[in-house]
């Protein structure tokens, strides 16, 4: 019998050199866990939980844990949990994208060494849900994404509040003088008040969405709160569902398709969604050779209208898109732009699912495609000089007025140097200049971290100014918003041409044409890169995994996954 072929427990057995005494030490070890014969003959559905005390999105994990191995069970499976790495977004140091590659190896790893038949992935915050999508991916075993779902809102007087767009507009007003500090501690306390990822539709909630039209999560479970009951018995229907898939295989690389990457890009456009997830998209793509372009991003999204009415661009919050219809609700206003033979978990096509009575739609919070609240999609990827493999702008967070504009630069050459001079009063910067950060890409000290939502410096917030342009290589919380042009690549800290930019020297954004170019002759820019060095420490002066991601991580337009992590090219 062929590995694939046998279940349970005496799948991928541990070489002592005797199959048979592996099976025996196996048995005799799972008994002292206190199974019976008879269980410990049934298939397996592994649970990767990524349950930490250092993550507070996941925090109702033992809970619904419980519910999917209800569900297991209910399906004829035995449910084995397991734990794997865990990333708590505000937990993590330099940034947690520095660890998603770590996590996807874990959860890939984990999956193919242990038995089991099928497994439900358990991920809710940031990047959790790219790397096991990534990790799922690779591995190719039957598998469920099942999302920790939102945190609820809450309230600080007449205010609704929620993680963490009102984190960053109460921060903005405090570094502004418009709030003080005592009333900036008090709301402290009840911006994130239950279990459940970020309230908006940040990049927990995109990635939420995202998984949800790939087909890796059951339909309509991507935006149940936290808190709800519906999200138990999402966890149980997962469990059910991934037991289902022993005998009956569906594996990632049946779902996770060309098509229903585009399905998931189109969703992300819709949606307004968080810039990350073009970076997570490429990644869990890319583990199956499927590219993703930017190029191909904006032909999508001049004719992918933007329809979520969510914080931090709209108004709403997460648990108002779940009762107003949620993702189902989405691809129905879309559906004519979808390709519907692609396969779901729950092992129907999307056509099918998209079949079924959609129930009540709240259009306050999900528009119809014929008035959309933009025509065209939320993101938008520009190209030029100063970024000849890409950069994005997420231009339904950002101000119009902006958007067709030449600035005077206004260079921080590092975090650092940012935040030791951005509120100097002897700054010289107008708000129509351009603020630019480099060597925060992915190869540099800082990993790439969400830092490329500068602050305005205070001697221009505290004139009421709320907006500029602002370039870097860095990322944006998908819960911020502004003018702000993102994952500039190649990197300075490469070399790119952003390494380049020196103080005074004049950009050129035009969202229209899609393009951002520093208006300097080419002589002058070979100048400057002939007298470049980078500031990196290399790889070799380096140790353990900071080694290997400096070594490995790849660009964002590449997903900044690890070269080695990308399948092997099937021989002609
Ligand atoms: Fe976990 Fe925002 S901190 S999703």
């Amino acid at each position: 019998m062929g590995d694939d072929q046998v279940k349970g427990l005496s799948r991928g057995l541990t070489n002592y050199g005797d199959k048979d005494f592996s099976v025996y030490l196996r048995n005799s070890f799972a008994s002292s866990m206190g199974y019976s014969r008879e269980v410990l003959k049934k298939p397996i559905v592994g649970i990767a939980n990524s349950f930490s005390g250092f993550n507070n999105c996941h925090r109702h994990f033992p809970e619904l844990v419980e519910a999917v191995k209800r569900g297991v069970l209910l399906g004829g499976g035995l449910p084995i949990e397991f734990p794997t790495i865990s990333l708590g977004e505000v937990f993590l140091s330099p940034t947690s994208l520095k660890f998603r590659n770590l996590m996807s190896m874990d959860t890939e790893e984990m999956v193919r060494a242990q038995p089991m038949d099928a497994v439900v992935l358990m991920g809710g915050c940031d990047k959790t849900v790219p790397a096991q999508l990534m990790g799922a991916a690779s591995a190719d075993l039957p598998a469920v994404q099942l999302v920790a779902g939102p945190m609820m809102t809450s309230r600080y007087g007449e205010e609704r509040l929620g993680a963490c767009t009102d984190c960053r507009r109460f921060w903005g007003k405090y570094r502004a003088g418009e709030v003080g500090t005592e009333q900036i501690n008090d709301i402290e306390g009840r911006l994130a008040t239950t279990a459940g990822t970020c309230a908006v539709m940040g990049t927990a909630s995109t990635m939420a969405c995202i998984a949800e039209t790939l087909g890796m999560s059951l339909p309509g479970t991507a935006a149940i709160p936290a808190v709800h009951a519906d999200r138990l018995r999402a966890a149980e229907a997962s469990g059910r569902a991934a037991a289902r898939m022993i005998d009956q295989p569906i594996r990632p690389s049946q779902i996770i398709t060309e098509k229903s990457v585009e399905n998931a890009l189109r969703m992300l456009l819709a949606l307004g969604g968080s810039t990350n997830a073009i970076v997570h998209l490429t990644a869990v793509a890319g583990r199956l050779g499927i590219k993703v372009s930017l190029e191909r991003m904006n032909e999508l999204s001049d004719t992918t209208p933007v329809l979520v009415n969510l914080k931090p661009v709209g108004e709403h919050y997460m648990e108002d898109f779940f009762f107003a219809g949620g993702v189902g609700a989405v691809l129905r206003e879309i559906k004519p732009l979808l390709h519907l033979d692609t396969l779901t978990v729950a092992g129907e096509t999307l056509g099918d699912r998209l079949e079924r009575d959609p129930g009540y739609v709240d259009h306050r919070v999900i528009a119809k495609a014929e008035t959309p609240l933009e025509l065209q999609g939320g993101l938008v990827g520009l190209f030029g000089n100063l970024a000849p493999r890409g950069a994005v702008l997420k231009r339904s967070a950002a101000d119009e007025t902006l958007f067709e504009k030449t600035g005077r630069a206004v260079v921080f050459n590092s975090l650092e140097d940012l935040a030791n001079r951005v509120d100097d009063p002897d700054l010289d910067i107008t708000k129509d200049d351009f603020m630019v950060l480099q060597n925060a890409g992915p190869k540099s000290a800082s990993g790439m971290p969400e830092a490329g939502y500068l602050p305005i410096p205070k001697k221009l917030s505290s004139q009421g100014i709320k907006d500029m342009v602002r370039i870097s290589d860095a990322r944006m919380s998908g819960t911020a918003f502004g003018t702000i042009i993102l994952h500039v690549a190649p990197e300075a800290s490469v070399g790119g041409p952003l390494a380049l930019v020196r103080n005074g020297d004049q950009i050129k954004l035009s969202v229209e044409n899609k393009s951002i170019e520093l208006l300097v002759s080419d002589e002058e820019l070979a100048q400057r890169k002939s007298e470049w060095k980078s500031d990196n420490v290399p790889p070799e002066q380096r140790r353990g995994y900071d080694r290997l991601y400096a070594a490995e991580v790849s660009q964002a337009d590449e997903g900044c996954d690890f070269a080695f992590l990308q399948p092997i090219p099937a021989e002609n």
